[in-house]
């Protein structure tokens, strides 16, 4: 792999800030931002206001604390554009999330947003190594999700030549990767593995492509994925975060020089752990759900955001702003089976650690009698997948995740192609329990 370190000349003078300039800069912000909110939002003003709070009660970043929480259903609430702190005609662009049920989450972004935004992947971008005048592959979906748009505008700010391919067609994906050579990939983890079989289908050689580095977010992967695409495609696999509600791709990014997790671009995000419980604040350096305050964002400032992703906060290391661990997984995804909380990060890591099974996987859950049982479905890859040998397949990660999750799992490993591929978000649980 190519060392694409950044230079410290690159950077902006922020990411290597003293802590005094940063926490400076967001108390500044953070005083700006529950005021607009306060006074242009009637929800955010009747909230503070039951809560018996008011912006002015803010003199440290710590009394952020007293401000109450706003979570996704407060959006739903005001559907399509109550949560706008501008009028409608100074936002120029909106995007939606649809969710599993009801009406989607609208967000709204000024020309000012659109221009952080863009300023903030820029910056996510160059900190995975990627550099002015490369070609990049954007394989984000475009239109209402915020990875495509998000990913290409934050590229063009770079100056890279972006190719918005968006996701899907896979053997075009390939083929444009082929003819264009770019080094750079932006795209869903699940769906750079099927991309990555596509490769091996047309008999091209991974290792031998053009791409140094794929920058990888909109769900939870793990060191696991990380380097199996990275031995595969002889390519640095980098995580990127983000959520539409707090902005969209960008709000935290690795750095290609350590990989040790995401620095939080705390200039425009305020980081918070709590317990998901209690909603008390935990200490940095313990796990709880992760929860963003928006620092400059005019037409959708978002107080206390739950984001109901799991992690922990980490001081800096290449930058001087806090980490955030890899995502173990959202708490709606979290399937307790028998009293043992599992998550789909922990199955992916067994699934991995078999050779033989390929990287593609989803979680059903049924009713067996008053049990909930969990079957693991998985494939073997092209060269293990005899009948006999997928039953072995089935019992090595059966014990595996026995060992190492403490669970009894079915398991059925598929011939190779038998799991569904994402072409976006991989779809990890099926739930069939209400199912009879
Ligand atoms: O997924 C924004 C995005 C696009 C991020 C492209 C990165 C790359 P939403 O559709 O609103 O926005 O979904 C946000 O996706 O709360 C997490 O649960 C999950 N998620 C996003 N990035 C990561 C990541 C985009 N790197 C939700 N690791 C978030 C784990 C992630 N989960």
């Amino acid at each position: 792999m190519k060392d694409l370190s950044p230079k410290k000349d690159d950077l902006e003078p922020i990411e290597i800030a003293s802590r005094d300039e940063i926490s400076a800069l967001q108390l500044e912000r953070m005083k700006k931002t529950l005021a607009h909110a306060y006074e242009n939002v009637p929800f955010y003003k009747a909230k503070f206001d039951e809560a018996g709070v008011h912006p002015s009660d803010l003199k440290s970043l710590s009394d952020l604390s007293k401000f109450p929480f706003t979570v996704k259903t407060d959006l739903r609430d005001n559907y399509p554009f109550g949560m706008f702190a501008v009028p409608r005609e100074e936002v120029v662009r909106i995007h939606a999330s649809s969710g599993t049920t009801g009406k989607p989450t609208v967000v709204g972004y000024t020309k000012n947003d659109i221009d952080v935004w863009s300023d903030v992947v820029a910056r996510s971008l160059r900190a995975a190594g990627v550099r002015k005048g490369d070609i990049l592959h954007n394989a984000y979906g475009y239109g209402l999700f915020t990875g495509g748009l998000g990913a290409h505008y934050g590229a063009e700010r770079l100056g890279c030549s972006v190719v918005p391919v968006s996701g899907g067609m896979t053997a075009r994906q390939v083929q444009l990767i082929e003819d264009f050579k770019p080094s750079a990939i932006t795209v869903t983890p699940s769906y750079m593995l099927a991309i990555l079989d596509e490769f091996k289908k047309q008999g091209i050689d991974p290792r031998a492509s053009s791409l140094q580095v794929g920058i990888f977010g909109a769900e939870p992967w793990t060191n696991a994925t990380r380097k199996e695409v990275e031995d595969a495609f002889d390519m640095h696999a980098v995580d990127i975060y983000g959520l539409s509600e707090v902005m969209g791709p960008g709000v935290a990014n690795e750095c290609v020089e350590t990989k040790d997790g995401l620095h939080i671009w705390e200039d425009h995000f305020y980081p918070e752990i709590i317990n998901p419980e209690t909603g008390e604040l935990v200490e940095d350096g313990e796990e709880g759900e992760l929860v963003f305050t928006s620092l400059t964002k005019e037409a959708l400032p978002i107080i206390r955001y739950r984001t109901r992703d799991l992690t922990r906060l980490l001081p800096g290391t290449a930058r001087s702003m806090r980490r955030m661990e890899k995502i173990t997984g959202r708490s709606d995804d979290m399937i307790i089976l028998r009293g043992v909380n599992v998550f789909p990060t922990q199955v992916e890591v067994q699934v991995l650690a078999v050779a033989g099974l390929a990287p593609h996987f989803q979680i059903e859950l049924t009713h067996q009698g008053r049990m909930d049982e969990m079957t693991i479905h998985v494939e073997a890859t092209v060269d293990a997948a005899t009948e006999e040998n997928r039953a072995l397949l089935s019992k090595a990660l059966s014990k595996k995740i026995k060992d190492n999750i403490g669970v009894s799992a079915r398991v059925v490993a598929n011939e190779p192609g038998g799991v569904p591929r994402s072409q976006g978000k991989a779809v990890r649980v099926i739930d069939n329990r209400d199912k009879g």
